[in-house]
Parts: C-alpha cells; sequence; structure tokens
C-alpha cells in the first residue's frame, strides 16, 4: 500500500499521478485539512504536522510516503525527515531531477510562504543542475481558493496572473512547487505563455514511486484508494467527486490528535 498526505485538495494532483502508472496497487491518501493552509504556517509547527502524518500513515502499514505536499518537504529540508519503518520519497527530489533531465537553467519556483522561506528549491535544484538560477517566490492566495472550490474561476485566473507578476521574465520553465497549482494549470499556461515550460513534480514523483515499488517488489492490491480527512468529510467527498470524477469515493474522517493521545 502507498501513503500519500498533503494539507488538502492539492494532494489529488499526486494520487492522480499515482494511480495513472499503478492503477493495481492500495493508495492510502491523508488530507490534514483541520491545519490548511499550511504554507502560512512556521517551521515548528511544519515538523510536528509533518511529523504527525508520516507517523499515521506508517502505522497504517504503508511500504511507502509518496510525500504529496511541498511545503512538508521543505520543512524536512531544514529540520530533517521524521524516522519511520517506510519508505519517504521526497516530492522536491523529484522536481529538481524532472528540472536536470529535461535541461533548463532558468527556473522559477512559485511555491507557498513557507516552502519559499526555506529556499530548499534552490538548494535541491542547484545541487543537480550545478549553476542553476533558481528564483523562488511565494503565491499565498492561491490554496485558500482552491480549498473553497474555486479552482475553475475568474478569481483563481486573476490570482495566478496577479502571482505570476513577481516572476522574472526570461525563464525556461516554472515549477507549480505547490500540489494545488497543477488545478490551476490552465491559468498558468495562460499567464506564462507556450515558452515557459511548466513543470508539475508529481510526474517525476509518480515515475520515482513506481520504480520503488519494482525495485522493492511490492505487492499489487486491489487498486483501491481511501481518502481521509482531518477535515470536514463531506464538503471532501464532494470536492473529490468534482475533481477526480469518481462517482463514490471512499471517504473518511479522522482525528489524528486522538490517534496521536492513544499511542
Ligand atoms: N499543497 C501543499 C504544498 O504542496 C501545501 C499547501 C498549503 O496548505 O499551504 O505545498
Amino acid at each position: 500500500m502507498l501513503g500519500l498526505f498533503d494539507s488538502g485538495l492539492g494532494g489529488l494532483t499526486v494520487v492522480r499521478r499515482v494511480r495513472q502508472l499503478l492503477p493495481q496497487h492500495d493508495v492510502l491518501f491523508l488530507a490534514d485539512q483541520a491545519h490548511v493552509p499550511y504554507g502560512d504556517r512556521t517551521s515548528g509547527e511544519l515538523a510536528r504536522l509533518l511529523s504527525n502524518n508520516v507517523s499515521w500513515l506508517d502505522a497504517q502499514g504503508v511500504d511507502a510516503v509518496v510525500m504529496a505536499c511541498n511545503t512538508s518537504c521543505a520543512v524536512a529540508d531544514v529540520s530533517g525527515w521524521p524516522v519511520v519503518r517506510a519508505n519517504i520519497l521526497n516530492l522536491i527530489e523529484s522536481a529538481a531531477i524532472a528540472v536536470g533531465d529535461a535541461g533548463y537553467r532558468r527556473i522559477g519556483v512559485i511555491a507557498t510562504t513557507a516552502t519559499a522561506a526555506t529556499g530548499a528549491y534552490g538548494r535541491t535544484i542547484r545541487a543537480r543542475v550545478p549553476g542553476a538560477h533558481v528564483v523562488e517566490i511565494a503565491a499565498p492566495a492561491l490554496v485558500p481558493l482552491v480549498e473553497a472550490g474555486k479552482a475553475v474561476s475568474g478569481e483563481a485566473a486573476r490570482a495566478v496572473a496577479a502571482a505570476c507578476e513577481g516572476l522574472p521574465r526570461d525563464l525556461d520553465a516554472v515549477v507549480l512547487a505547490c500540489t494545488h497549482f497543477p488545478l490551476l494549470d490552465t491559468y498558468f499556461a495562460d499567464v506564462l505563455g507556450e515558452h515557459v515550460a511548466r513543470i508539475d513534480p508529481a510526474l517525476e514523483q509518480a515515475g520515482r514511486t513506481a520504480a520503488l515499488a519494482q525495485a522493492r517488489r511490492l505487492q499489487p492490491g486491489s487498486g483501491r484508494t481511501r481518502y481521509v480527512t482531518t477535515g470536514d468529510v463531506n464538503a471532501f467527498r464532494t470536492n473529490i467527486i468534482d475533481l477526480t470524477g469518481e462517482a463514490s469515493p471512499e471517504c473518511e474522517r479522522l482525528d489524528l490528535g486522538e490517534y496521536l493521545n492513544s499511542r
């Protein structure tokens, strides 16, 4: 079983890519919507949430934690990763691999405030692509719009345009460095135009997950996906139906605090 988590609906963009490559594997997705948005939180809070989420997934018996939250990866780059039994696949590392493989040199990174503040993207990309020029900017207005069910709206289009004003003009590529942002991809495409590539790290992340599944000979399951939220399960179900097209997704609510107290 593969475990993924995010603060909210953005993680579905990673679930989708993993499902495409590994349709027979079982997937457990945790959306910590009780604490969304992560991007406005302190690094101390984020390190604690990362540890809680990874511990819970590990306790469910997942073989791998496929990170579906850039902000959590960015804080781990500074504070360290929790030590668990499952393998952890770092989404920022996947983004850097995608950048390196494509040969891009002038990179924009559009992320949450917390991610941009760590500089983790710049460090990770430059480690793979020496001499790469990386500009990291924050776009805090976008996640709340997606969580409010406004991913397809004039408001979202305007917010993406405003966010991209902070990017230099002469870029090869822009990394959509928050998993909520691929849900706004058409608006990014409109603003960035055809000469700037858009990188969704979820593609490489799914590829690395498939490689791990093969290397570790992980047994496929029944292709089941369980969607778990720490927030409002009815709103979660409606959003999943809208965003994935699944008719009756298997959704449940988790009281993570109760779980942590019972350990
Ligand atoms: N989707 C997450 C990320 O990739 C976090 C968004 C948020 O909660 O601020 O960074």
